[in-house]
């Protein structure tokens, strides 16, 4: 397939590239193979001033891969407005803490990207993590500390770090949501390596209470260090996409009345996070 070679600068060292290109240039996908190429590389891309509207944004994202489509459609409007997001602005807090999408499939979405429609005048930055950098950048003895351990995942953690005090009723609700395990240390059949870290991470597999809690703790802590982030400073009709089996993320909290709204697109996934399913049926 001819590509025609994208103009592409780094935003850090280590994680995201501003990517130049126009509507017609995206919706045409001739570019989709080497957008792809960039997220796989660099976690990230971030690409100013389209505008769009839903359909080009849905046309666009089916350029690159295969679109999640969920009970409200094929876009997904992130808000704390519940007209717009009926299903996840009881939840959007949760957003504010690292986390990667969807840990409690076995196969994630490959990446998903947000084009910005209406912003707050502080805060709303959304953060990224290279977790193949973060891994990278580990001692070889830690790596392969780690690299066997395997870590269980509930959404119930993930939002007690949001709502740190639920009702009765919202617990046995968070009860009720699958829990995975998942490998700490992504083995990708690229033969890279990344870190599978997220606020739904609970403990890790063979290890105390308080040893896991440290374990985790420690390596967030490692991941987040400012060579491995990048901080998206929004405007409106910017697009930004990620490549969420290479990263984890989180937005920096923000005022809700503003009516700060963002349009999601999903893409499916095809790689397990753990390489023994490969075989498992893909849960959209
Ligand atoms: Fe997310």
């Amino acid at each position: 397939m001819t590509t025609t070679s994208l103009t592409h600068t780094d935003l850090t060292p280590r994680v995201g590239s501003l990517v130049e290109t126009d509507l017609p240039a995206l919706l045409s996908g001739r570019h989709a193979a080497e957008l792809r190429q960039i997220l796989e590389e660099r976690s990230v891309v971030a690409i100013r001033g389209i505008e769009m509207d839903d359909a080009q944004q849905v046309a666009f994202a089916r350029t690159l891969g295969e679109v999640e489509s969920s009970v409200v459609g094929d876009i997904y409007k992130v808000t704390f407005d519940k007209k717009d997001n009926p299903i996840g602005a009881a939840t959007n807090r949760a957003t504010f803490f690292w986390h990667i999408d969807r840990t409690d499939l076995d196969v994630p979405p490959f990446g998903s990207m947000l084009s910005a429609k209406v912003l707050t005048p502080t805060g709303g930055q959304t953060q990224f993590v290279n977790t193949y950098a973060a891994y990278d950048d580990l001692a070889a003895e830690e790596k392969e500390r780690l690299d066997d351990l395997k870590v269980l995942h509930c959404l119930e953690t993930a939002f007690l770090d949001a709502f740190p005090n639920p009702s009765d009723k919202q617990r046995a609700a968070w009860q009720l949501m699958p829990k995975k395990i998942h490998p700490l240390v992504w083995h990708h059949r690229s033969g890279r390596n990344s870190l599978v870290l997220s606020n739904s991470a609970t403990s890790v597999v063979g290890l105390d209470t308080e040893e896991s809690r440290a374990l985790l703790s420690r390596l967030l802590d490692w991941a987040t260090q400012p060579q491995f982030v990048y901080t998206h400073e929004w405007a409106i009709n910017d697009l930004v996409i990620w490549n969420n089996t290479g990263a984890m993320h989180r937005v920096r909290e923000y005022d809700p009345h503003y009516g700060r709204r963002l349009h999601r697109t999903t893409l499916l996934g095809d790689e397990p996070f753990d390489s023994s399913k490969e075989h498992v049926d893909r849960e959209a």
